[in-house]
């Protein structure tokens, strides 16, 4: 059954709705979306990365609510997210030392991280596994919410399952209002990528999803990190992703997409050419690029993305603009490759998912998957 099939089945519930100031956040909203969360209710919350839907980490019932309210498959574990380092004790066995370092680094921040879970982490949250991811927020709002609530709090992003994670507001209420008790609606979100995933479990870091931590930093830290080989590429039965929601086609528009890389010129007479074709089939059309190159489709409408210039801007409106595309029931969707820069690595890997690993490679050097 599609994941859209399997929640209709659940019952509506009234979902209140509020605006939530992050920087400054309500303490009387606090209060009461702490008090859901205790009870074992949901609440979806922006954090610096992406919006999370909230649960109590440490029950069970909490978790199969969570999964049934994204139709997300149950083997694919959750982040639990923690307001301040002694929450950490009680939830893991041991922190090992690359873990502290990693966590004086970058903790609060976009960096979430593998540890042996603890007897209190039930296996409905972790998937079955024996291991947790554990992340530190740096938004302000969302680790008031974790203070108030005195749980470790249980959050994937908060998209229905199969649709790009939610920036804004507005996203998480399009795919959440009826299925939860609370939707705090704090705006767009600042990053706009999830959190940077590393397994510390091991000999060496391995870094499951690429975020905003990169593996240069984290090797400049640690003088050692590897990247899981299935990042990038299709992963084969061989390959298969450590980080079990890896392995599912997430991040996906309706549309078919085609991610066209190399050099730049070839890489506009191609996109040109692919969407002409389609739009002369009478299929809707659309295109995704730089600010840079904007002026030089005409085949069909085309979004910007961001500017090459601050890569940080397309990581921040990549999902908004594949959202956009699903609501204006684009069929096909072609876009430039955006692997240059620290952020590249982050970005492609949402791309080549929201895809399913469709890429043209043109001659050219530039705009390479490393
Ligand atoms: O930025 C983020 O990390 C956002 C915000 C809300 O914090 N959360 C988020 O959660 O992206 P979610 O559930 O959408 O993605 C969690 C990823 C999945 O790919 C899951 O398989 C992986 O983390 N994961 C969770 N626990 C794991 C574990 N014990 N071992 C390996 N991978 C794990
Ligand atoms: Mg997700």
């Amino acid at each position: 059954m599609s994941p859209k099939g399997f929640c209709a089945i659940i019952a509506f519930m009234k979902t209140r709705i509020l605006k939530f100031n992050g920087e400054n956040p309500d303490t009387t909203i606090i209060r009461e979306a702490a008090a859901i969360l205790r009870e074992g209710g949901l609440v979806a919350f922006p954090t610096e990365t992406v919006y999370g839907l909230g649960g109590d980490g440490l029950r069970a019932e909490a978790s199969a609510k969570i999964y049934a309210a994204k139709g997300r498959p149950s083997d694919n574990p959750l982040i639990l997210h923690i307001a301040d380092q002694e929450q950490l004790t009680g939830l893991v066995r041991s922190v090992p030392e690359g873990a502290r370092r990693l966590m004086e680094a970058f903790w609060p921040g976009p960096l979430t991280l593998i540890f042996e879970k603890s007897d209190a982490v039930p296996y409905e949250t972790t998937g079955g596994l024996d291991t947790v991811a554990v992340r530190m927020p740096s938004h302000k709002g969302a680790r008031a919410l974790i203070r108030a609530a005195g749980v470790p709090v249980a959050a994937p992003s908060a998209n229905l399952s199969g649709q790009p994670s939610p920036t804004g507001g507005e996203h998480v209420i399009r795919d959440l209002e009826g299925r939860v008790e609370m939707i705090l609606d704090g705006g767009d979100v600042p990053l706009g990528l999830e959190s940077t995933i590393v397994d510390v479990t091991g000999d060496t870091p391995v870094i499951l999803r690429p975020g905003y931590v990169t593996l240069e930093q984290i090797r400049t830290l640690l003088g050692a990190g590897e990247m899981d080989p299935a990042i990038l590429e299709k992963p084969s039965e061989e390959m298969r992703p450590k980080a079990p929601g890896m392995k599912y086609r997430h991040y996906a528009p309706q549309a078919e997409m085609v991610i066209v890389e190399g050099d730049q010129a070839e890489v506009i007479r191609q996109i040109e050419e692919l969407a002409g074709g389609k739009v002369r089939e009478g299929k809707r059309v659309g295109i995704l690029c730089a600010q840079e190159s904007r002026g030089n489709y005409h085949a069909a409408p085309c979004k910007t993305v961001g500017t090459r210039a601050e890569e940080a801007s397309i990581a921040r409106n990549l999902y908004r603009c594949l959202r956009e595309f699903d609501e204006e029931q684009t069929e096909f969707i072609y876009s430039e490759a955006f692997s240059e820069g620290t952020l590249g690595t982050a970005i492609m890997n949402r791309l080549v998912k929201a895809a399913g690993y469709r890429i043209i490679r043109t001659g050219g050097q530039s705009g390479k998957i490393q």
